[in-house]
Protein backbone atom coordinates (compact mmCIF):
# COMPACT_ATOMS: atom_id res chain seq x y z
CA UNK A 1 0.00 0.00 0.00
CA UNK A 2 0.99 3.44 -0.70
CA UNK A 3 1.63 5.82 1.73
CA UNK A 4 1.99 9.65 1.35
CA UNK A 5 4.02 12.23 3.70
CA UNK A 6 2.17 15.49 3.27
CA UNK A 7 2.85 18.55 4.70
CA UNK A 8 -0.60 20.44 6.13
CA UNK A 9 -0.13 24.43 6.49
CA UNK A 10 -4.05 25.54 7.19
CA UNK A 11 -2.33 28.85 7.75
CA UNK A 12 -4.72 31.86 8.15
CA UNK A 13 -9.05 32.66 8.19
CA UNK A 14 -10.98 30.45 6.59
CA UNK A 15 -7.57 28.29 5.24
CA UNK A 16 -7.99 26.47 8.26
CA UNK A 17 -12.32 25.31 7.96
CA UNK A 18 -11.39 24.58 4.40
CA UNK A 19 -8.32 22.12 5.14
CA UNK A 20 -10.21 20.51 8.10
CA UNK A 21 -12.61 19.80 5.19
CA UNK A 22 -10.83 18.54 2.35
CA UNK A 23 -8.61 16.66 4.74
CA UNK A 24 -12.10 14.71 5.26
CA UNK A 25 -12.48 13.87 1.70
CA UNK A 26 -8.97 12.90 0.82
CA UNK A 27 -8.66 10.58 4.23
CA UNK A 28 -11.98 9.16 2.67
CA UNK A 29 -10.62 9.02 -0.95
CA UNK A 30 -7.34 7.36 0.64
CA UNK A 31 -9.17 4.83 2.47
CA UNK A 32 -11.21 3.51 -0.49
CA UNK A 33 -8.72 3.64 -3.03
CA UNK A 34 -6.09 1.32 -1.12
CA UNK A 35 -3.40 4.01 0.23
CA UNK A 36 -3.07 6.44 3.08
CA UNK A 37 -1.90 9.63 3.67
CA UNK A 38 0.12 10.78 6.88
CA UNK A 39 -0.46 13.92 7.77
CA UNK A 40 2.16 16.52 9.37
CA UNK A 41 0.55 19.58 10.65
CA UNK A 42 2.36 22.79 11.09
CA UNK A 43 0.61 25.95 12.85
CA UNK A 44 2.43 28.45 10.70
CA UNK A 45 0.30 31.24 10.25
CA UNK A 46 0.10 35.44 11.17
CA UNK A 47 -1.41 33.79 14.14
CA UNK A 48 2.56 32.29 14.94
CA UNK A 49 4.17 35.31 13.51
CA UNK A 50 2.44 37.34 16.49
CA UNK A 51 3.69 35.11 18.84
CA UNK A 52 6.80 34.52 17.70
CA UNK A 53 8.06 37.30 15.35
CA UNK A 54 8.18 34.94 12.22
CA UNK A 55 5.74 33.37 9.94
CA UNK A 56 8.02 29.90 9.89
CA UNK A 57 11.17 28.82 11.98
CA UNK A 58 14.13 29.35 10.03
CA UNK A 59 14.95 26.13 8.92
CA UNK A 60 11.17 25.72 8.05
CA UNK A 61 12.04 25.12 4.29
CA UNK A 62 14.01 21.80 5.11
CA UNK A 63 11.44 20.43 7.71
CA UNK A 64 9.26 20.37 4.37
CA UNK A 65 11.60 19.24 1.89
CA UNK A 66 11.56 15.41 2.22
CA UNK A 67 7.51 15.38 2.05
CA UNK A 68 5.83 13.86 -0.58
CA UNK A 69 3.40 17.31 -0.76
CA UNK A 70 2.48 20.41 0.97
CA UNK A 71 -0.98 21.31 1.17
CA UNK A 72 -1.59 25.13 1.92
CA UNK A 73 -4.66 27.04 3.24
CA UNK A 74 -4.35 30.13 3.12
CA UNK A 75 -1.90 32.91 3.94
CA UNK A 76 -2.48 36.46 5.66
CA UNK A 77 -5.00 38.14 8.07
CA UNK A 78 -5.33 41.74 9.07
CA UNK A 79 -2.82 42.59 11.81
CA UNK A 80 0.28 41.02 9.74
CA UNK A 81 1.19 43.59 6.43
CA UNK A 82 0.46 41.34 3.47
CA UNK A 83 4.02 41.62 2.70
CA UNK A 84 5.24 40.61 5.51
CA UNK A 85 3.28 37.38 5.63
CA UNK A 86 3.50 36.46 2.17
CA UNK A 87 6.77 37.12 1.86
CA UNK A 88 7.78 35.17 4.76
CA UNK A 89 5.82 31.94 4.07
CA UNK A 90 3.76 31.61 0.41
CA UNK A 91 6.47 32.91 -1.85
CA UNK A 92 9.54 31.67 -0.04
CA UNK A 93 8.28 27.95 -0.27
CA UNK A 94 7.32 28.62 -3.90
CA UNK A 95 10.92 29.89 -4.37
CA UNK A 96 12.60 27.00 -2.49
CA UNK A 97 11.02 24.24 -3.94
CA UNK A 98 11.12 25.98 -7.62
CA UNK A 99 7.76 25.28 -8.05
CA UNK A 100 7.85 27.72 -11.11
CA UNK A 101 4.23 26.55 -12.65
CA UNK A 102 1.64 27.55 -11.03
CA UNK A 103 -1.45 25.37 -12.74
CA UNK A 104 -5.24 26.85 -12.00
CA UNK A 105 -7.87 24.80 -13.79
CA UNK A 106 -10.86 25.76 -14.55
CA UNK A 107 -14.12 24.25 -15.38
CA UNK A 108 -17.51 25.61 -14.96
CA UNK A 109 -19.25 23.52 -12.20
CA UNK A 110 -22.88 22.40 -11.81
CA UNK A 111 -25.21 24.06 -9.65
CA UNK A 112 -23.01 27.63 -9.86
CA UNK A 113 -23.90 31.26 -9.57
CA UNK A 114 -21.71 32.51 -12.39
CA UNK A 115 -22.51 35.26 -14.92
CA UNK A 116 -21.79 32.92 -17.57
CA UNK A 117 -23.34 29.57 -15.92
CA UNK A 118 -25.32 29.37 -18.79
CA UNK A 119 -22.29 28.44 -21.02
CA UNK A 120 -21.79 24.68 -22.27
CA UNK A 121 -19.26 22.93 -19.95
CA UNK A 122 -16.72 22.61 -23.20
CA UNK A 123 -16.88 26.11 -24.04
CA UNK A 124 -15.61 26.90 -19.80
CA UNK A 125 -12.56 24.61 -20.01
CA UNK A 126 -9.41 25.98 -19.29
CA UNK A 127 -6.11 26.00 -17.71
CA UNK A 128 -4.10 29.31 -16.52
CA UNK A 129 -0.55 28.37 -16.58
CA UNK A 130 0.98 30.86 -14.46
CA UNK A 131 4.83 31.84 -14.06
CA UNK A 132 5.24 31.17 -10.21
CA UNK A 133 9.02 32.05 -9.07
CA UNK A 134 9.64 35.50 -10.78
CA UNK A 135 8.36 38.16 -12.80
CA UNK A 136 6.88 40.97 -11.04
CA UNK A 137 7.12 39.22 -7.89
CA UNK A 138 9.83 40.92 -6.65
CA UNK A 139 11.45 42.35 -3.84
CA UNK A 140 14.32 44.43 -5.73
CA UNK A 141 13.77 48.08 -5.75
CA UNK A 142 12.93 50.81 -3.08
CA UNK A 143 12.11 54.09 -1.57
CA UNK A 144 13.19 57.09 -2.43
CA UNK A 145 13.26 60.73 -0.82
CA UNK A 146 11.32 59.81 1.84
CA UNK A 147 9.01 62.39 3.24
CA UNK A 148 9.62 65.06 -0.05
CA UNK A 149 7.47 66.06 -2.42
CA UNK A 150 9.49 64.45 -5.17
CA UNK A 151 9.15 60.93 -3.05
CA UNK A 152 8.82 57.84 -5.32
CA UNK A 153 9.19 54.23 -5.53
CA UNK A 154 10.99 51.81 -7.71
CA UNK A 155 9.59 48.10 -8.16
CA UNK A 156 11.47 46.15 -10.37
CA UNK A 157 10.70 42.80 -12.77
CA UNK A 158 12.89 39.95 -12.93
CA UNK A 159 12.14 37.75 -16.37
CA UNK A 160 15.12 35.78 -16.74
CA UNK A 161 15.20 33.66 -19.70
CA UNK A 162 15.53 30.25 -18.84
CA UNK A 163 12.26 31.13 -16.58
CA UNK A 164 10.28 32.68 -18.98
CA UNK A 165 11.12 29.73 -21.64
CA UNK A 166 10.56 27.20 -19.05
CA UNK A 167 6.80 28.18 -18.01
CA UNK A 168 5.79 29.13 -21.56
CA UNK A 169 7.81 25.54 -23.16
CA UNK A 170 5.16 23.86 -20.06
CA UNK A 171 1.79 25.39 -21.50
CA UNK A 172 2.82 23.94 -25.03
CA UNK A 173 3.29 20.82 -23.95
CA UNK A 174 0.16 20.90 -21.75
CA UNK A 175 -1.50 22.42 -25.25
CA UNK A 176 -0.54 18.60 -26.85
CA UNK A 177 -2.45 16.94 -24.11
CA UNK A 178 -5.60 19.00 -24.48
CA UNK A 179 -6.65 21.18 -27.22
CA UNK A 180 -3.39 22.12 -28.73
CA UNK A 181 -3.92 26.13 -28.47
CA UNK A 182 -2.41 28.70 -25.65
CA UNK A 183 -2.80 31.80 -25.46
CA UNK A 184 0.15 34.08 -24.12
CA UNK A 185 -0.85 37.39 -21.87
CA UNK A 186 0.94 39.92 -23.00
CA UNK A 187 1.07 43.72 -22.04
CA UNK A 188 4.28 44.58 -24.76
CA UNK A 189 2.79 47.83 -25.60
CA UNK A 190 2.45 49.33 -22.13
CA UNK A 191 5.97 47.43 -20.49
CA UNK A 192 8.82 48.12 -23.11
CA UNK A 193 11.57 45.97 -21.32
CA UNK A 194 9.73 43.19 -19.72
CA UNK A 195 7.04 41.82 -22.40
CA UNK A 196 8.54 42.48 -25.42
CA UNK A 197 11.34 39.68 -24.12
CA UNK A 198 8.22 37.29 -23.02
CA UNK A 199 6.82 37.92 -26.62
CA UNK A 200 9.65 37.11 -28.08
CA UNK A 201 10.55 33.61 -25.94
CA UNK A 202 6.79 32.69 -26.81
CA UNK A 203 7.59 33.10 -30.80
CA UNK A 204 10.58 31.09 -30.34
CA UNK A 205 9.13 28.34 -28.52
CA UNK A 206 6.05 28.68 -30.48
CA UNK A 207 8.17 27.60 -33.42
CA UNK A 208 8.94 24.24 -31.85
CA UNK A 209 5.47 23.53 -31.87
CA UNK A 210 3.70 23.61 -35.19
CA UNK A 211 1.19 21.57 -33.85
CA UNK A 212 -0.15 23.79 -31.03
CA UNK A 213 -2.02 27.08 -32.13
CA UNK A 214 -0.05 30.18 -30.77
CA UNK A 215 -1.89 32.99 -30.38
CA UNK A 216 -0.96 36.21 -28.13
CA UNK A 217 -3.23 38.60 -26.61
CA UNK A 218 -2.43 41.84 -24.37
CA UNK A 219 -4.06 40.74 -21.21
CA UNK A 220 -6.76 44.14 -20.82
CA UNK A 221 -8.14 42.67 -24.16
CA UNK A 222 -7.30 38.75 -22.87
CA UNK A 223 -9.87 39.41 -19.46
CA UNK A 224 -12.50 40.60 -21.82
CA UNK A 225 -12.01 37.86 -23.91
CA UNK A 226 -12.33 35.72 -20.56
CA UNK A 227 -15.93 36.93 -20.25
CA UNK A 228 -17.20 37.71 -23.61
CA UNK A 229 -15.85 34.22 -26.11
CA UNK A 230 -13.88 32.23 -23.43
CA UNK A 231 -14.64 29.06 -25.89
CA UNK A 232 -11.62 31.01 -27.66
CA UNK A 233 -9.51 30.21 -24.60
CA UNK A 234 -7.91 26.89 -23.31
CA UNK A 235 -4.31 26.83 -22.27
CA UNK A 236 -3.89 30.65 -21.05
CA UNK A 237 0.03 31.29 -20.04
CA UNK A 238 1.02 34.05 -18.20
CA UNK A 239 4.00 35.89 -15.73
CA UNK A 240 3.53 35.51 -12.12
CA UNK A 241 0.72 39.35 -12.20
CA UNK A 242 -0.98 38.77 -15.33
CA UNK A 243 -1.77 34.71 -14.25
CA UNK A 244 -2.75 35.60 -10.61
CA UNK A 245 -5.31 38.39 -11.36
CA UNK A 246 -6.46 36.10 -15.00
CA UNK A 247 -6.87 33.26 -12.52
CA UNK A 248 -9.13 34.94 -10.22
CA UNK A 249 -11.51 36.19 -13.14
CA UNK A 250 -11.78 32.58 -14.66
CA UNK A 251 -12.26 31.39 -11.11
CA UNK A 252 -15.24 34.32 -11.13
CA UNK A 253 -16.67 33.06 -14.32
CA UNK A 254 -16.75 29.33 -13.50
CA UNK A 255 -18.78 29.57 -9.92
CA UNK A 256 -16.49 32.05 -7.81
CA UNK A 257 -13.62 31.82 -5.73
CA UNK A 258 -14.89 29.48 -2.99
CA UNK A 259 -14.23 26.52 -6.30
CA UNK A 260 -11.23 27.25 -7.72
CA UNK A 261 -7.99 24.71 -6.88
CA UNK A 262 -4.27 25.40 -7.73
CA UNK A 263 -0.85 23.52 -7.90
CA UNK A 264 2.26 25.02 -7.34
CA UNK A 265 4.56 22.58 -9.33
CA UNK A 266 7.96 21.67 -9.30
CA UNK A 267 8.04 19.74 -12.61
CA UNK A 268 11.43 18.04 -12.29
CA UNK A 269 9.82 16.18 -8.63
CA UNK A 270 13.03 17.10 -7.33
CA UNK A 271 11.03 18.66 -4.59
CA UNK A 272 7.41 18.45 -2.99
CA UNK A 273 4.83 20.05 -5.23
CA UNK A 274 2.32 22.40 -2.95
CA UNK A 275 -1.61 22.64 -3.57
CA UNK A 276 -3.81 25.32 -2.00
CA UNK A 277 -7.21 27.01 -3.05
CA UNK A 278 -6.60 30.29 -5.40
CA UNK A 279 -8.74 32.23 -2.77
CA UNK A 280 -7.18 33.62 0.45
CA UNK A 281 -8.00 33.32 3.73
CA UNK A 282 -11.25 35.51 3.37
CA UNK A 283 -11.29 37.40 6.79
CA UNK A 284 -14.75 39.11 5.83
CA UNK A 285 -16.16 35.08 6.53
CA UNK A 286 -14.01 33.88 8.41
CA UNK A 287 -14.84 32.16 12.18
CA UNK A 288 -18.15 31.71 10.60
CA UNK A 289 -18.19 28.43 9.51
CA UNK A 290 -19.54 29.32 6.35
CA UNK A 291 -16.22 28.93 3.63
CA UNK A 292 -16.81 26.90 0.84
CA UNK A 293 -14.82 24.00 0.70
CA UNK A 294 -14.62 22.87 -2.68
CA UNK A 295 -11.29 24.83 -4.09
CA UNK A 296 -9.62 23.55 -1.15
CA UNK A 297 -11.21 19.71 -2.11
CA UNK A 298 -10.19 19.98 -5.73
CA UNK A 299 -6.83 21.25 -4.68
CA UNK A 300 -6.60 17.95 -2.68
CA UNK A 301 -7.21 16.05 -5.86
CA UNK A 302 -4.98 17.89 -7.85
CA UNK A 303 -2.62 16.68 -5.25
CA UNK A 304 -3.88 12.79 -5.00
CA UNK A 305 -3.14 13.41 -9.12
CA UNK A 306 -0.02 14.42 -8.70
CA UNK A 307 1.06 11.86 -6.44
CA UNK A 308 -0.55 9.44 -9.28
CA UNK A 309 -3.43 8.46 -7.22
CA UNK A 310 -5.68 8.98 -10.61
CA UNK A 311 -8.34 7.21 -10.04
CA UNK A 312 -8.88 8.54 -6.04
CA UNK A 313 -8.44 12.25 -8.01
CA UNK A 314 -11.30 11.75 -10.10
CA UNK A 315 -13.63 9.84 -7.64
CA UNK A 316 -13.36 13.28 -5.47
CA UNK A 317 -13.93 15.70 -8.80
CA UNK A 318 -16.98 13.70 -9.08
CA UNK A 319 -18.58 13.66 -6.18
CA UNK A 320 -17.66 17.26 -5.86
CA UNK A 321 -19.96 17.50 -9.63
CA UNK A 322 -22.45 15.00 -7.68
CA UNK A 323 -22.92 17.26 -4.72
CA UNK A 324 -23.42 20.66 -6.77
CA UNK A 325 -25.72 19.31 -8.86
CA UNK A 326 -28.53 18.15 -5.86
CA UNK A 327 -27.74 21.36 -4.37
CA UNK A 328 -29.08 21.05 -1.26
CA UNK A 329 -25.58 21.40 0.69
CA UNK A 330 -24.26 24.44 -0.66
CA UNK A 331 -22.68 27.88 1.22
CA UNK A 332 -24.05 31.00 0.81
CA UNK A 333 -21.75 31.79 -1.57
CA UNK A 334 -23.35 29.34 -4.17
CA UNK A 335 -26.91 30.48 -2.41
CA UNK A 336 -27.00 28.28 -0.22
CA UNK A 337 -27.38 28.21 3.91
CA UNK A 338 -24.53 24.94 4.49
CA UNK A 339 -21.96 25.44 6.27
CA UNK A 340 -18.60 24.20 5.34
CA UNK A 341 -18.71 21.08 7.42
CA UNK A 342 -21.82 19.97 5.83
CA UNK A 343 -21.35 20.54 2.60
CA UNK A 344 -17.55 18.58 3.33
CA UNK A 345 -19.55 16.12 4.61
CA UNK A 346 -21.57 15.50 1.86
CA UNK A 347 -18.80 15.19 -0.79
CA UNK A 348 -17.63 12.54 1.58
CA UNK A 349 -20.50 10.97 1.31
CA UNK A 350 -20.84 11.28 -2.75
CA UNK A 351 -17.46 9.59 -2.86
CA UNK A 352 -17.74 6.25 -4.67
P1 LIG B 1 -9.82 36.31 -0.73
O1 LIG B 1 -9.69 35.33 -1.82
O2 LIG B 1 -9.43 35.84 0.63
O3 LIG B 1 -11.33 36.84 -0.66
C1 LIG B 1 -11.96 37.54 -1.74
C2 LIG B 1 -13.48 37.43 -1.62
O4 LIG B 1 -13.86 36.08 -1.97
C3 LIG B 1 -14.01 37.65 -0.21
O5 LIG B 1 -15.23 38.32 -0.28
C4 LIG B 1 -14.20 36.26 0.33
O6 LIG B 1 -15.18 36.15 1.32
C5 LIG B 1 -14.56 35.47 -0.92
N1 LIG B 1 -14.12 34.07 -0.80
C6 LIG B 1 -12.84 33.64 -0.97
N2 LIG B 1 -12.79 32.32 -0.75
C7 LIG B 1 -14.03 31.90 -0.45
C8 LIG B 1 -14.59 30.64 -0.11
N3 LIG B 1 -13.86 29.53 -0.05
N4 LIG B 1 -15.91 30.59 0.17
C9 LIG B 1 -16.67 31.69 0.10
N5 LIG B 1 -16.20 32.92 -0.21
C10 LIG B 1 -14.88 33.02 -0.48
O7 LIG B 1 -8.97 37.59 -1.16
P2 LIG B 1 -8.52 38.88 -0.32
O8 LIG B 1 -9.65 39.35 0.53
O9 LIG B 1 -7.92 39.78 -1.29
O10 LIG B 1 -7.35 38.36 0.61
C11 LIG B 1 -7.49 38.05 2.00
C12 LIG B 1 -6.13 37.65 2.55
O11 LIG B 1 -5.70 36.42 1.95
C13 LIG B 1 -5.02 38.65 2.26
O12 LIG B 1 -4.15 38.62 3.36
C14 LIG B 1 -4.35 38.09 1.04
O13 LIG B 1 -3.03 38.53 0.89
C15 LIG B 1 -4.42 36.62 1.33
N6 LIG B 1 -4.37 35.72 0.16
C16 LIG B 1 -3.69 34.55 0.33
C17 LIG B 1 -3.68 33.64 -0.71
C18 LIG B 1 -2.95 32.36 -0.51
O14 LIG B 1 -2.61 31.98 0.59
N7 LIG B 1 -2.67 31.62 -1.58
C19 LIG B 1 -4.38 33.88 -1.87
C20 LIG B 1 -5.07 35.08 -2.01
C21 LIG B 1 -5.07 36.00 -0.98
C1 LIG C 1 -2.39 33.67 -4.97
C2 LIG C 1 -2.30 34.87 -4.05
C3 LIG C 1 -0.85 35.24 -3.82
C4 LIG C 1 -0.22 35.51 -5.16
C5 LIG C 1 -0.65 36.45 -2.89
C6 LIG C 1 -1.37 36.25 -1.59
C7 LIG C 1 0.78 36.79 -2.71
O1 LIG C 1 -3.04 35.93 -4.56
O2 LIG C 1 -1.86 32.61 -4.60
O3 LIG C 1 -3.02 33.78 -6.02
O4 LIG C 1 -0.43 36.57 -5.75
O5 LIG C 1 0.52 34.65 -5.63
MN1 LIG D 1 -4.21 35.42 -6.30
Amino acid sequence: MNDYRIASIPGDGIGVDVTVEARKVLDAAAAKHGFSLAWNEFDWSCERYTKAGAMMPDDGVDQLAAFDGIFLGAVGFPGVPDHVSLWGLLIPLRRAFQQYVNLRPVRLLPGTTSVLAGRSAEELEMVIVRENSEGEYSAIGGRHNTGRPDEFVLQESVFTRVGVERIIRYAFELARTRSGRVTSATKSNGLIHSMPFWDEIFAEVAAGYPDVRAEQCHVDALAARMVQAPERLDVVVGSNLFGDILSDLAAAVTGGLGMAPSGNINPSGEYPSMFEAVHGSAPDIAGQGIANPVAQILAGAMMLEHLGETVAAQAIRTAVDEVLTAGTELTPDLGGTATTTRLGTAVTKALH
